[in-house]
């Protein structure tokens, strides 16, 4: 299955395109798009991507240790802009400070039931779902409920597979799950990993950040042994960068000497535009389209989604189509 759309590129911004998915066979994809391609302005780029079939799902946790690194608003942001794209992205928010709920419309006061209703095994977590601004994007929300789960989950069987569990009925909805853990590698975290297919590390270009790295993978080597061997590392992504820096420059040379093509080629700059966004319950995409964080998180998202359907037998691939 493939899916074409057409896609606006207004002043070299590819815009982003909602409700405008058809889904055609492979080969009625490319005779369409050879006879759109003949009549089209100039103006409109025509994009074929092979994408999963509608059960592929590729489960991404955002992680780090450190607060404040950018999590939050890489979840929001790369969540919104692949489902601005057309594919359905489910967000699930697991830090218990609950801003990536409010990120996207679902403050503390709107929420009635959260992922911890969830855990607890009050309802599904298919009831707690909440739809946003965006058609194609939904969100699990969290509230500071959460931070009982930590505490009552140490005597739960299977403590560090509860999220795992309660995801598996509704994840084939969903061509994207992201998850945005809380800033320690506590139990939340575990269960986020153990759920994931793969880990998307957002971090600063800090001295002190290489260190935090360390503790990171070694945590994720840790989980790959006991609890889940298909985790990998989706990607390290530089957030409020400043290339003018030297010392951002070897920070992120030094990562790539390690991570190699991991890390995205495009960065995050610091742009005061994503820090206003969540304040009015938006995705930047939704509040400033032009901006340059909306650019950068737009271009990240189609540089994570060539990596998940151009790689479709490497370790990058979800866990249906990895080769063996
Ligand atoms: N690229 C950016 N430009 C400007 N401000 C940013 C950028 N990215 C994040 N911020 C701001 O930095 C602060 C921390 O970001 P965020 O909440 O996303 O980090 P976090 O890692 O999720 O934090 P925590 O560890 O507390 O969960 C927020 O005020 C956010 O608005
Ligand atoms: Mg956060």
């Amino acid at each position: 299955m493939s899916y074409i759309w057409l896609q606006g590129t207004r002043e070299g911004i590819p815009a982003p395109i909602f409700f405008s998915k058809k889904r055609a066979s492979c080969g009625f994809a490319s005779s369409l798009a050879r006879l759109f391609a003949a009549d089209l302005p100039t103006r409109f780029a025509i994009v074929i991507a092979p994408c999963y079939s509608p059960c592929m799902t590729r489960i991404v946790a955002v992680a780090n240790q450190k607060g404040g690194v950018g999590k939050t608003t890489t979840a929001i942001n790369l969540a919104a802009s692949i489902a601005s794209r057309g594919y359905r992205v489910l967000l699930v928010d697991f830090d218990p400070q609950g801003n990536a709920s409010s990120g996207v419309g679902w403050p503390r006061d709107r929420v009635e039931k959260s992922v911890y209703d969830a855990l607890t095994g009050d309802v599904t977590l298919a009831e707690v779902v909440r739809p946003t601004d965006i058609a194609t994007l939904f969100v699990v929300p969290a509230t500071t409920d959460l931070v009982g789960a930590e505490i009552e989950l140490i005597s739960a069987e299977r403590r560090e597979r509860v999220l795992a569990d309660a995801l598996a009925p509704i994840a084939g909805d969903y061509e994207y799950v992201v998850i945005d853990c809380p800033p320690s590698l506590g139990l939340l975290t575990l269960n986020a990993l153990v759920a994931a297919d793969g880990v998307l590390v957002p971090m600063q270009a800090e001295y002190f950040a290489l260190e935090g790295l360390s503790a990171l993978t070694s945590t994720i080597e840790k989980i790959r042994a006991a609890y889940n061997p298909h985790l990998t590392i989706d990607g390290v992504l530089f957030t409020m960068f400043d290339g003018r820096l030297s010392v951002a420059n070897q920070v992120r040379c030094e990562v790539a000497h390690f991570f190699g093509d991991k890390v995205f080629r495009e960065t995050v700059p610091r742009n005061v535009r994503l820090s206003e966004a969540p304040s009015h319950g938006k995705p930047c995409l939704l509040y400033d389209l032009r901006c340059p964080g909306t650019r950068s998180y737009l271009a990240i998202a189609d540089e994570f989604v060539d990596r998940m359907t151009l790689d479709p037998g490497g370790d990058t691939a979800p866990k249906g189509q990895r080769s063996a």
